[in-house]
């Protein structure tokens, strides 16, 4: 008896655990906010919290119900806000953390959640504690805060040299970095010290124990003050020299822990890339881009051919599949994998000349209807574009062109801001036909509505929403038109995605069912055709269907 009841304790402790996501991660569809960039109520070219609340009407109407913030925090902005000078601290140029508050709790009443961005690893090197860190003194408060040497070693593997930073400071002469030079990293150890590297403190030295700390008081702090949970900015590079990330793992695993006792119903995402490795560290998501099949790289007006949504038809979407799969398969039950319609470091999926409609239509149904919780950035449900070749504006480097202003309607820098146009934060796409929310408003065959319309066909069912199965059921080497199959339980969909400019067609081994209807799309001529060996599908050119399986 007594062995069957430690049995059931046990099992259902382990069920306990593995369900441990907050329920209304089931059903959250996210909207990431570049703050500087979404609606600017004072006036000074810049966006702003208050501003953002003035469009949360708008948010809401898309169909998404949790906002994501790109930092908020105090900042020197020589990256956008990722080089936090005061994390207990929102930036003046984006208001007070009264309005923060005010924020949250308008989305609150209705039934909205909004997510912060952590930057976990690295400060700005403004921030006092950097400035502290840098005095002779080491024994001050955040003086082990980060990792400091007098003198760099010759043998460091090319990538960690490049992290090296000559500071000449009082205290050392080299600092190490994360990303930019004015981002020194913190110091959370070193995986496996090396005693002839004093620089290299193990992680339960005391300097790592204070950061660690550190961000666990960040993290209360904002959670104290409502906020729904975070995203963790390169939540990877946090433990230095651990090349299987198994340090860093284990860490992110004692975090999280602690932070699901404390908060059941907080999220945690991370900026990993690697998901299968972030959420066996706990996190509830983690991104996979789909850059390769959008062109990231190509930040320039053609896309090139082998790119998959592409009127060429010639494209890959093999490569991208296979690590995308693995990654769905090791963390199925556990946590999702996101793919995000696109973020503040990459060209948007409206770029060069997949700039139209019917495209953007056909990227948006492939999207939104993969499993794992949807990331929608700001404006790319009216296709905003990416506009290459613009000015770095506060370390923006090449990525101007996915951070241009919210386009809203048709008055002055598009109802973004009332400052002259050369105060804008970041230049706006000057063609005088840009897509405006306004326009598309009112426009039922537009994209915007679109979107609406299959956010609130997903939202209705479960095979479609975050946790239901994914199965390719076409060839991934002939990926026109692409078929895969979403289900739950009784309820199956197949997706059939033409992104070419020919009409294509495809044979699947027959699903056996008595009838599968056209449900949802952008072409009704979109056809299913069960058979007694083989299903045809016949997807028109540049179109997308969601077929259901009755
Ligand atoms: C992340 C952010 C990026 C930033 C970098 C350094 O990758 O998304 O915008 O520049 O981290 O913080």
């Amino acid at each position: 008896m007594k062995k069957i009841l430690i049995l059931l304790i046990t099992l259902l402790t382990v069920a306990v655990q593995a369900q441990k996501r907050p329920e209304w991660l089931k059903k959250a569809v996210f909207y990431q906010i570049y703050p500087s960039s979404f609606q600017d109520i004072d006036g000074n070219g810049i966006g702003d919290i208050k501003g953002t609340l003035s469009r949360l009407d708008y948010i809401q109407s898309i169909g998404v119900n949790t906002v994501w913030f790109n930092p908020l925090f105090k900042s020197a902005f020589q990256d956008g806000g990722y080089d936090v000078i005061d994390y207990y601290l929102v930036d003046p140029r984006f208001g007070t953390n009264t309005d923060l508050v005010e924020f949250i709790k308008d989305a609150h009443k209705r039934g909205m959640r909004v997510i912060l961005d952590l930057v976990a690893g690295h400060s700005s090197d403004q921030s006092e504690w950097f400035k502290q860190s840098k005095e002779a003194d080491n024994n001050l408060h955040y003086s082990d805060y980060y990792i400091w040497a007098q003198v760099k070693p010759n043998d460091l593997p090319p990538q960690e040299a490049s992290k090296w930073v000559e500071a000449n400071a009082p205290r050392a002469k080299y600092y190490v970095k994360n990303f930019y030079n004015s981002q020194p990293a913190l110091n959370y150890g070193y995986a496996n010290p090396n005693p002839n590297h004093p620089w290299e403190q193990s992680i339960d030295a005391s300097g790592p124990q204070a950061v660690r700390r550190e961000l666990q008081n960040i993290i209360l702090f904002w959670m104290e003050k409502g906020v729904d949970g975070f995203r963790v900015d390169m939540a990877a590079s946090l433990i230095k020299n651990d090349p299987d990330k198994s340090a860093t793992i284990a860490l992110w695993k004692k975090l999280t822990a602690w932070f699901d006792k404390k908060f059941p119903e907080g999220v945690l995402i991370a900026e990993w890339f690697n998901p299968t490795q972030a959420i066996e560290g706990g996190f509830d998501i983690d991104f996979y881009l789909s850059g390769s099949l959008f062109s990231s790289r190509g930040r320039g007006t053609q896309t090139p051919s082998r790119v998959y949504f592409d009127k060429a038809g010639t494209g890959d979407f093999a490569t991208w599949y296979k690590t995308y799969i693995g990654h769905y398969e090791s963390t199925a039950g556990k946590g999702y994998v996101s793919v995000p319609t696109g973020n503040h470091d990459n060209p948007r999926i409206a770029t060069a000349t997949r700039n139209d409609g019917p495209q953007l239509k056909v990227a948006m149904t492939f999207l939104l209807t993969l499993p794992g919780a949807p990331f929608i950035y700001y404006g790319d449900e009216i296709g905003l574009k990416f506009i290459p070749n613009l000015p770095s504006i506060e370390g923006s480097n090449v990525r101007s062109g996915e951070r241009t202003p919210m386009q809203w309607d048709n008055t002055q820098n598009a109802g973004f801001s009332t400052a002259p146009i050369e105060k804008i934060y970041i230049q706006q796409d000057p063609d005088p036909n840009r897509p405006t929310v306004a326009n598309q408003d009112k426009d039922p065959s537009s994209l915007l509505n679109f979107v609406r319309a299959l956010l609130a066909f997903r939202a209705k069912s479960e095979a479609l929403g975050n946790d239901g199965e994914f199965k390719m059921i076409g060839d991934i080497n002939e990926p026109y038109p692409l078929i895969y199959m979403r289900t739950k339980g009784n309820e199956k969909y197949i997706i059939g995605l033409n992104p070419s400019d020919k009409p294509v067609e495809a044979e699947i081994t027959t699903l056996n069912s008595v009838r599968v209807k056209y449900s949802f799309g952008t072409n009704e001529k979109c056809s299913y055709k069960p058979g007694k060996t083989v299903d045809k599908i016949k997807i028109p050119s540049v179109s997308a269907a969601i077929f259901k399986v009755q």
